[in-house]
Parts: structure tokens; C-alpha cells; sequence
């Protein structure tokens, strides 16, 4: 796995410094509110467990499923829910959790979403955000990394489903997906 990989972006501990410096702004800004934290699968999946164990406060999670990509290598613009949440948003401080912010579509349509669903609050939190990719106007409220316009996985991030389990961000060697 390593040998697709061009250069490793983000290593390990400069990820869990930061997934520890955002707990710890979570866990100020969200002391006494009780958050329901909605983690964006599959890629959020990483972060959003490591966040979670570094926000020390009360708070409620959930999960919901949706994609743009499809399987290819070029976002759609298109946004499919594959899975919704169980739980209702109406009244609710939520903190949406993503790994990665490109082409702006699916936040943009999850934010809408929340909204017209009458959340009290709605944070968007990513791990990524990369700005040179987007289509739509939509800006985190809080982003780990500001990553540039190249082809990133690992840390939930993936290409046609690989890659998710790499513990660093890389960034993949062309000839991998130009095959
Ligand atoms: C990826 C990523 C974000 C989204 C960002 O998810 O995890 O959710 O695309 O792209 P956008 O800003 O252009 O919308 P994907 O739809 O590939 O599903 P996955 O999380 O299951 O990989
Ligand atoms: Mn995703
Ligand atoms: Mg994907």
C-alpha cells in the first residue's frame, strides 16, 4: 500500500495534534449544550472517532451516509443520501464532522438540508479543506488542515475504497489512478 503512495502529506502525530487542539475547542465552545455531532460516512469515520474522545463535554452522536462521487475519480455535483439519521435535528446544536471539504456539493446540500430540518445551530467541522477544488460556496467553521488541489487519501479518505485505513494523509502517485 505504501508503494502508491507519492508523499506523505500529514503524518500520524500531526494528526492527533490537531484532532486534540479541535477536541479542545469543542469541548469550550460546546461545554454546556449537549451537541448532537453527525459524522458524514464513510470518510468521516476516522476522525469523527478520534474527535469524539477528545471533546470533553456531553454530547450526542449520529451518523448519515451520503456520496458524490460515485466510485470514479470526478465529483458529480450530484449528492445521493445513502443512509439519514435517526435522530431528529429540529432545535439542536449540531456539529457536522467531515474529512474532507473539495468541491463544496455535499456540504452545501447537508447544510440546506439541516436547515430547512430547523437545526438551533449547524458547525461544520472538516478535517481537510481544499479550497482550490471548490464549486459551491461554503466555508468550515473549523478545518484541521488546509490541503493543495492533489489527489489525497488515507485517514478515511479513499480511492475506489482503498486507502481508508492509512493512519497519515498521502498523497497518491498519479500513475495509480491514471491506469
Ligand atoms: C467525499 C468526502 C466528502 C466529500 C467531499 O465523500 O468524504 O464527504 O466527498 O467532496 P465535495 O466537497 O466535492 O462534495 P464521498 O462522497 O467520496 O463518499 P465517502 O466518504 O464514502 O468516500
Ligand atoms: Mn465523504
Ligand atoms: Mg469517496
Amino acid at each position: 500500500m505504501r508503494d502508491d503512495i507519492l508523499e506523505v502529506l500529514i503524518s500520524e502525530n500531526e494528526l492527533q495534534d490537531k484532532v486534540s487542539e479541535l477536541g479542545a475547542q469543542l469541548t469550550e465552545e460546546y461545554a454546556d449544550r449537549f451537541p448532537l455531532v453527525i459524522g458524514i460516512l464513510k470518510g468521516s469515520l476516522p476522525f469523527m472517532g478520534d474527535l469524539m474522545k477528545k471533546i470533553d463535554a456531553h454530547l450526542e452522536y449520529d451518523v448519515m451516509d451520503v456520496s458524490s462521487y460515485g466510485t470514479g475519480f470526478v465529483s458529480s455535483g450530484e449528492v445521493k443520501i445513502e443512509k439519514d439519521l435517526n435522530t431528529s435535528i429540529e432545535g439542536r446544536d449540531v456539529i457536522i464532522v467531515e474529512d474532507i471539504i473539495d468541491s463544496g456539493n455535499t456540504l452545501k446540500y447537508l447544510t440546506d438540508l439541516f436547515k430547512y430540518r430547523k437545526a438551533k445551530s449547524i458547525k461544520i467541522v472538516t478535517l481537510l479543506d481544499k479550497p482550490d477544488g471548490r464549486q459551491v460556496d461554503i466555508y468550515p467553521d473549523a478545518a484541521g488542515f488546509v490541503v493543495p488541489d492533489e489527489f489525497v487519501v488515507g485517514y478515511g479518505l479513499d480511492y475506489i475504497e482503498r486507502y481508508r485505513n492509512l493512519p497519515y494523509i498521502g498523497i497518491l502517485k498519479p500513475e495509480v489512478y491514471q491506469k
